[in-house]
């Protein structure tokens, strides 16, 4: 036991200074210990490990490490752990102030009580004052049952400020355990959702109660893991294959954004080649022949921004559409492109909603975006139909049509009906659209526009006894080149220019740097009625 005589003397300026350290060390030092421990056992990292890490070294300032809860119920006035069950600080990512919070699992389960939450209101007010971006680190057995609607009130304010620095700073959550009951909805709105592989599960309702209300039999892996909300849910963003990896992923992110709605886009040293190069002309060959045959759309976008490096946001979800960051002469930019690989390159619900996301990210941080166009069209179906592809399809049309950053479109091969229009058109806002000469722009598809138009012509070749597939071919084909030429399309000044695909990269580069300087509002207004 400690004799008094190993107090430090409180009346003397070195004296307070050893408190501080005696403090420090019951504050943050010894907890961090036992944490290690407890969270190295489970393959997880600390709070404090997961910040180091996200941070630049060195770079964390702590917040509150000398907080702690009031509460007496459930005897939990016997154990009144400083800094509470989470982490909070700012410090940089490349050189750049973020705040941060970072739940402690190994206390009281990252549960979120009065003073837990107290905190995390607290950075996340100084990232809103401050406007520098906000990152949360999950791991959290949710609200704290001993601290009933209280925890549940601080939940309440944590959505609200959600809520309120939506579309004013970046906020990006990454989940590094559990994620249970309403506390899900806190990254639900927040602009981008990582979760690990294997030890992050997201759910409203755990497999327990699931079990006794519908009967279903769901594992916790199954029913909320990185996995399902990466690739079924689209709640995710990101499958990271372990912390380190999610981590990553962070900051490669926030290399991409501006700090907030007000800021300036990071600028990046770039050696931007105005000359066409060996890579471009290789775009001259990509369209197969055969309108059938898909490509992989990854190409194109690789050959149009900086050294080929594009960030995807939510590469495993409804992958028919393809998003994600890129820089083209060292400044950001969002790419939204259809995917001929998958389902043709169609658009459905998820495809569209994960796109009209997206496209409001980019638009509230004023990162201008590229829309490569290849899409024969809506998915048909009843299940698309039943399930609201017209309300849920029509948010893709407001999220293009209520953008005012610039938008440069260029239409690489079909461009049909509705999903023409929705994608980044001309009459949507679109500033600069180009297409290549394989473009085919019209109400529908060759084959389709046959079985209307030719029905007669298609009867009489039957009757005939004629090749009715050669017949129809060639109708096609006739349609196609009179009717869907990109040509028609610039002829009446829907389209700028028509380009040779090896111009594209240089292409978009001149259009984003005519529109460095465009200026665009919305009429006055509280704010608009998405479809939702
Ligand atoms: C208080 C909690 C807690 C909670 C966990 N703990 N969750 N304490 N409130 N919500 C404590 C445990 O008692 C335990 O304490 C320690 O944290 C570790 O928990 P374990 O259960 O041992 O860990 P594990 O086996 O890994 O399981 C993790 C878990 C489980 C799946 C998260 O703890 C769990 O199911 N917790 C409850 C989840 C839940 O239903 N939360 C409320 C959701 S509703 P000791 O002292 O033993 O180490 C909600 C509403 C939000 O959040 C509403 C917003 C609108």
């Amino acid at each position: 036991m400690e004799s008094v005589t190993d107090q430090p003397d409180l009346f003397t300026t070195a004296g307070k200074i050893a408190d501080l350290r005696a403090r420090f060390q019951e504050a943050v030092l010894d907890p961090e210990a036992v944490a290690k421990e407890k969270q190295h056992a489970k393959g997880k990292g600390t709070a404090r490990e997961r910040i180091d890490q996200l941070l630049d070294t060195g770079s964390f300032v702590e917040l509150d490490e000398y907080v702690r809860h009031r509460t007496t119920a459930f005897g939990m006035d016997k154990s009144r752990p400083y800094g509470d069950s989470v982490v909070t600080g700012v410090g940089t990512i490349h050189g750049r102030t973020v705040a941060v919070y970072s739940q402690d699992f190994s206390t009281f389960g990252g549960s979120l009580g009065e003073v837990a939450g107290e905190k995390i209101i607290k950075v996340m007010e100084l990232a809103l004052r401050s406007g520098i971006p906000i990152v949360g680190i999950l791991d959290s057995g949710g609200a704290r049952i001993q601290e009933g609607v209280v925890a549940l009130g601080k939940y309440g304010e944590i959505f609200r400020l959600n809520t309120r620095a939506s579309g004013v700073i970046p906020q990006i959550s990454i989940i590094m355990g559990p994620a249970a009951g309403g506390a899900v909805y806190s990254p639900a709105l927040t602009d981008f959702v990582v979760m690990v592989d294997k030890t992050s599960q997201m759910f409203v309702t755990g497999p327990d109660v699931i079990k006794t209300v519908t009967g279903e039999d769901v594992g916790m892996e199954e029913l909320g893991g990185a996995h399902t909300h990466n690739t079924r849910s689209g709640v995710a963003h990101y499958l990271a294959e372990d912390e380190d990896d999610a981590i990553d992923y962070v900051r490669t992110m926030l290399g991409f954004l501006p700090d907030n709605n007000m800021s300036e886009l990071p600028v990046y040293e770039s050696e931007f080649e105005f000359e066409t190069t060996d890579a471009d002309r290789a775009l001259n060959a990509i369209i197969p022949d055969s309108p059938n045959q898909p490509y992989d759309i990854h190409q194109v976008i690789r050959g149009i921004v900086d050294a080929e490096d594009f960030l995807e946001v939510q590469p495993l979800f409804a992958p028919n559409i393809v998003v994600g960051f890129g820089r083209i002469e060292g400044r950001s930019v969002g790419i939204i492109a259809n995917q001929p690989s998958q389902m043709a390159g169609t658009l459905n619900i998820e495809a569209g909603e994960k796109a009209s996301r997206f496209v409001r990210f980019c638009d509230a941080f004023s990162i201008p975006i590229v829309t490569l166009v290849d899409v024969p069209g809506y998915l048909p179906g009843t299940d698309q139909e039943w399930t609201g592809v017209i309300r849920r399809g029509a948010k893709l049309l407001y999220a293009y049509a209520e953008a005012t950053v610039p938008l440069v479109t260029v239409i690489l091969r079909k461009a049909y009906g509705g999903a023409y229009i929705v994608m980044g058109s001309k009459q949507l806002g679109a500033d600069i659209n180009l297409a290549w000469p394989t473009a085919e722009i019209a109400v529908m598809g060759g084959q389709g526009a046959v079985n209307i138009l030719y029905r007669g012509e298609i009867k009489r070749a039957e009757a005939a006894g004629e090749d009715v597939a050669a017949v129809r071919t060639r109708l096609a084909n006739e349609y196609t080149y009179n009717v869907a030429s990109p040509f028609l399309a610039a002829e009446r000044g829907e389209l700028d220019g028509i380009i040779e695909p090896a111009q594209t990269r240089v292409s978009i580069a001149k259009a984003l740097r005519a529109l460095r300087g465009k200026r665009a509002s919305l009429p006055p207004k509280k704010h608009g009625n998405i479809p939702l």
